[in-house]
């Protein structure tokens, strides 16, 4: 372009949107942090996930601070508990699953508007928000809001601290095979076990072979409506809906 020719118009920019995965704490609105609060009421996409005909428990924490549905964008699972997590055909529909849903989120990125991530619990700790992160992430800016985690809500309502001085704390998903189980357990000074499910009778199995049976705490829906604390040996039934864990404080240095 000559000097002294006029400028043309700058091209409009168009700023891309940022991607938020909130952490929506593990239940109770309360433990909502005031940036998550912050987020919800601005993005104009709010993403959550669910199952076929139900409503995902992230956007109901999240009703404690939403006056607009409008906004709402749900993403429902194909499969959830239905299949074993490596049946080929459950593999393969989930990796269809989020690749679609990051290509209508990114729809939005891509148009300048903000989407959030509902995710219970932390965003980054077995969330589902981390699929969607990955496919997206050097594509658009991503915010990561951390969120109180289940399991910290669940020894919190238990009223027991989970480690003291050195003591060594395992998470393990229920998932795991029996001998996989027991022997982390064997070899943990604490543990939560997460993912429960049909897994608890397996669980409970593991947890005597190691040892720790006597110590160990089951907790359902820790800090929402419907809570339960039970010692797991007082348990009378192997029942475990989708949140609850077991938690096994350790019982290190306590000068
Ligand atoms: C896919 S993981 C998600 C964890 C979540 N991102 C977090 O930070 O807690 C789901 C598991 O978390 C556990 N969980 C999460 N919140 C819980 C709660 N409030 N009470 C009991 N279990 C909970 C259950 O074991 C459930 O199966």
């Amino acid at each position: 372009m000559f000097a002294d020719e006029p400028a043309p118009e700058a091209p409009a920019v168009v700023t891309t949107g940022t991607l938020f995965g909130v952490g929506m704490g593990p239940g109770d609105p309360d433990y909502l942090t005031v940036r998550a609060v912050r987020v919800l009421e601005r993005a104009p996409i709010l993403v959550h996930f669910c199952k076929k005909g139900r409503r995902g428990n992230a956007r109901t924490i999240a009703d404690a601070v939403l006056r607009d549905p409008a906004r709402e964008f749900p993403l429902v699972y194909p499969y959830t508990t239905e299949l074993a997590p490596d049946d080929a055909t459950y593999v393969s529909a989930l990796a269809g699953f989020y690749d679609d849903a990051a290509a209508r989120l990114a729809d939005h990125l891509g148009a300048g508007r903000d989407v959030a991530i509902l995710s219970e619990g932390d965003p980054f700790f077995y969330g589902s928000f981390m699929h969607l992160w990955r496919r997206l992430k050097d594509r658009f800016p991503v915010e990561v809001v951390p969120g109180v985690t289940g399991m910290s809500g669940c020894w919190t309502r238990a009223g027991t601290p989970i480690t003291w001085g050195d003591d060594v704390l395992t998470v393990l998903p229920a998932t795991l095979p029996h001998a996989a189980l027991a022997e982390r357990l064997r070899g943990t000074d604490a543990a939560v076990v997460m993912k429960l499910g049909r897994h608890l009778p397996k669980v409970r199995a593991a947890l005597s072979e190691a040892g720790l049976l006597d110590r160990a705490v089951y907790v359902e829906r820790g800090t929402m409506a419907g809570e339960k604390v039970i010692p797991l040996a007082g348990k009378p039934d192997d029942e475990a809906p989708y949140f609850s864990m077991v938690l096994v404080p350790g019982e290190g240095r306590r000068p």
